[in-house]
């Protein structure tokens, strides 16, 4: 473990990942009494920036209650742990200097040798000369941990991840390693687990037998905007499905580990993501933006950082089929968009209907599972209206977190539990080599199909509109059975009850 007497190197720490996620995710667990005191906090970039360059920088990014005298006390003392290391990434006298200061701030506070995280907050093309050199001249050898944290992306295909692991394979082990993805750290997606296996009613029905289609969809309000650049090249697809969806899928799918420690854990799902078929490339649906119909926003293709008449997809909704005797027959839809009507991460798992019922048209149970925003998960159940009407209508049991838990309940940002996790060398939440091969292999074809001479060109869909015209045939195609909107709307509730005059 790292608690006492760590350095945390943090990498591309005048970038915007560092800013706006991995400083305050430190600072998060400082202020949550999860790091300690003793821990020092170095940023390491080209930039000229000074200490308190560094700390100007950060400081509008980490996230307290200016009222609580503790928390103003926490950001101070948080301050002062941090400072700036100047060096360009290829050069080593800047890692001999960084190790010299590491030693000297380990003989201001009496340590003999501290420990070492480093977090990579960087671009690809400098992980493997910053990985070697770290472990040249910044390694603590015998006398104490060095863990590195990698941002994705971990490769662009197959073959580029592979090479990006046998360049990092010789230097540092699959334990000194931790491939962060986010959404591994988002509440919701840790509940998978105690929810699917410490619920019999959900074990029990958490098969082909029962389940009838899976969704797992993620939608934003903002386009690429500024991105576009990064983006271009990218696509939907390697940004948030091949890495975050694919994650969420896994844990949802996955058989039980033998126990929950984290090598059976990613056993399971590297098992499961073998049983996934490979994609049937024309059964797909991928989409760009357009601009919105009011005018007001662009479409992809005005920003100048993309290349003219660019391909790149926003928005794609792709059919996977797991074979095996668990999931043999149901499909599972993952769809993913940028510049869409609102923004939420959500599974749905849908039940087969009830085969001849007393009641006409009852509807399926379905269970959704909101990772964001507001956490949340409802069971669709049928019930009998409430009164003399002898009819069945569609209710949910609904655990909405905000309702259920007050705010003393801390839940803490994605990348706070991660780097915790690390902090505890608990690699479960982080992706193994072996995990990230398996996903490349199955979304690769896909990827050189869309990107090669005879690939599609997507459908265009308004920024913020639903997505392109054809996704609810797509998805219905795939197994889905949309509840009419009259019948069933998520809220029903309103503050003075359900309103009858909906049945
Ligand atoms: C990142 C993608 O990995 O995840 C972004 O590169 C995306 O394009 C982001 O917006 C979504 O993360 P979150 O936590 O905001 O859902």
């Amino acid at each position: 473990r790292f608690d006492e007497n760590t350095v945390i190197v943090v990498f591309g720490a005048s970038g915007d990942l560092a800013k706006k996620k991995t400083f305050p995710a430190l600072f998060g667990l400082y202020r949550e009494g999860r790091l300690a005191g003793s821990t020092k906090i170095i940023g390491f970039a080209r930039s000229d920036l000074s200490d308190q360059g560094l700390r100007e920088r950060i400081t509008p990014f980490l996230s307290y209650d200016k009222t609580k005298q503790a928390h103003v006390k926490a950001l101070e003392e948080f301050l002062a742990l941090c400072s700036y290391h100047r060096s360009a990434y290829d050069k080593p006298d800047g890692f001999e200097a960084l190790e010299k200061k590491v030693d000297e701030l380990d003989a201001a506070s009496g340590v003999a040798q501290s420990h070492r995280l480093y977090y990579l907050a960087l671009p690809p093309s400098v992980f493997t000369v910053v990985a070697t050199n770290l472990k040249k001249y910044c390694y603590p050898g015998s006398k104490g941990h060095a863990r590195l944290i990698v941002e994705k992306p971990f490769g662009h295909d197959l073959d580029s991840s592979r090479q990006l692991q046998r360049d990092l394979a010789p230097l540092w082990s699959e334990d000194e390693l931790f491939r962060i993805d986010h959404y591994l750290g988002k509440e919701m997606v840790k509940n998978l687990i105690p929810v699917r296996f410490s619920n019999t009613c959900l074990g029990s029905s958490w098969n082909n037998r029962y389940i009838d289609s899976i969704q797992i969809t993620f939608k934003e309000t903002f386009g690429t905007e500024g991105r576009g650049g990064y983006f271009d090249s990218i696509g939907i697809i390697r940004d948030v499905m091949q890495n975050h969806l694919l994650q969420v899928l896994t844990l949802l799918l996955m058989d039980k580990p033998k126990d929950f420690g984290s090598e059976s854990i990613r056993d399971e799902k590297v098992k499961l993501l073998k049983a996934i078929e490979p994609i049937d490339v024309h059964d797909i649906l991928v989409g760009q933006y357009s601009r919105s119909a009011d005018g007001s926003k662009p479409a992809y293709l005005d920003d100048d950082t993309v290349t003219p008449n660019s391909r790149a997809i926003t928005f794609a909704a792709i059919a996977l089929k797991v074979h095996n005797d668990t999931w043999d027959g149901v499909p599972v839809i993952l769809k993913a968009g940028k510049a869409l009507d609102e923004s939420k991460v959500e599974i749905r798992i849908q039940f087969k209907p009830v085969h001849t019922g007393i009641y006409e048209n009852s509807a399926r149970n379905e269970l959704v599972i909101r990772i964001q925003p507001d956490e949340a998960m409802y069971l669709k159940m049928n019930i009998k209206v409430p009164g003399v009407a002898n009819q069945v209508s569609i209710s949910e049991l609904d655990l909405t977190y905000k309702d259920r838990y007050s705010s003393e309940f801390y839940i803490p940002q994605a990348y706070e539990s991660l780097i915790k996790d690390c902090l505890e060398d608990d690699h479960s939440n982080f992706v193994r080599d072996d995990e990230l091969d398996v996903s490349w292999k199955l979304f690769t074809p896909l990827l050189q199909y869309l990107e090669g001479p005879n690939g599609p060109q997507p459908a265009l869909y308004p920024y913020g509109s639903r997505g392109p015209d054809g996704l609810a045939d797509f998805v219905k195609k795939h197994g889905y059975v949309y509840e009419p909107r009259d019948r069933y709307q998520w809220p029903l509730a309103t503050p003075e009850g359900i309103n009858p005059s909906k049945f």
